[in-house]
């Protein structure tokens, strides 16, 4: 399975991209798990601008959306809601075809953020069939270091978790797959 990581920050210490740089690692042979980074390149989202074509690096974006078998979300909370670079991202997805039935699976970087799970899980799930709510898992990461997050993430048990996750999203990709054909 081929998927597409997406953090939802875009801070250089993030423990979200660092999730999701343990994800990566932690992926079995079966599994190649690419992070995204081009969310900040995104112009902010207007009607009058997505084309076709689009602009450069939103059809960059839309397009490594649509080579990928499923996404997964790492989103931190900003005021109690998804940081708007990520939502800007989301917008510019919503009426193309490549979001549509996409799998799609979130996992969580803080033992807080409550107010941002329940926005993802509304959001995703209105733009794509695909999402997994049930598919998910939460690393306590936030104040560790990136050395401590990145010790923490290869521990064994960790890997094992990570790698149940991504076993779980393709399962259930692969369902969606045979459902469609
Ligand atoms: C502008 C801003 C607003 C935030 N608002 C919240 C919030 O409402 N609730 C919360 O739990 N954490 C909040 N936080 C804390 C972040 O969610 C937390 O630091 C998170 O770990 C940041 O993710 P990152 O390490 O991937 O950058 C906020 C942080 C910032 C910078």
């Amino acid at each position: 399975m081929k998927v597409l990581a997406i953090s939802g920050s875009r801070r250089a210490a993030s423990t979200n991209t660092a999730l999701l740089r343990g994800l990566a690692a932690a992926a079995g042979p079966g599994h190649a798990v690419t992070l995204c980074d081009g969310l900040g390149d995104l112009p902010i989202f207007s009607p009058d601008r997505e084309g076709p074509p689009a602009p450069p690096a939103v059809e960059a974006f839309a397009a490594a959306v649509g080579r990928a078998d499923a996404l997964v979300i790492s989103c931190p909370e900003y005021v109690r809601a998804m940081p708007g670079g990520f939502k800007n991202a989301v917008d510019w997805l919503v009426s193309r075809d490549e979001i549509i039935a996409k799998p799609i699976a979130l996992l969580h970087a803080s033992h807080r953020g409550e107010d941002v799970l329940a926005d993802l899980r509304r959001v995703l799930g209105t733009v794509s069939a695909g999402f997994a709510p049930d598919i998910f898992d939460r690393f306590e990461l936030m104040k560790l270091t990136p050395d401590e997050i990145a010790e923490r993430l290869a521990a064994p048990e960790a890997t094992a978790r990570l790698r149940g996750f991504l076993d779980r999203l393709a399962v259930h990709a692969q369902a969606l797959v045979s459902a469609g054909g």
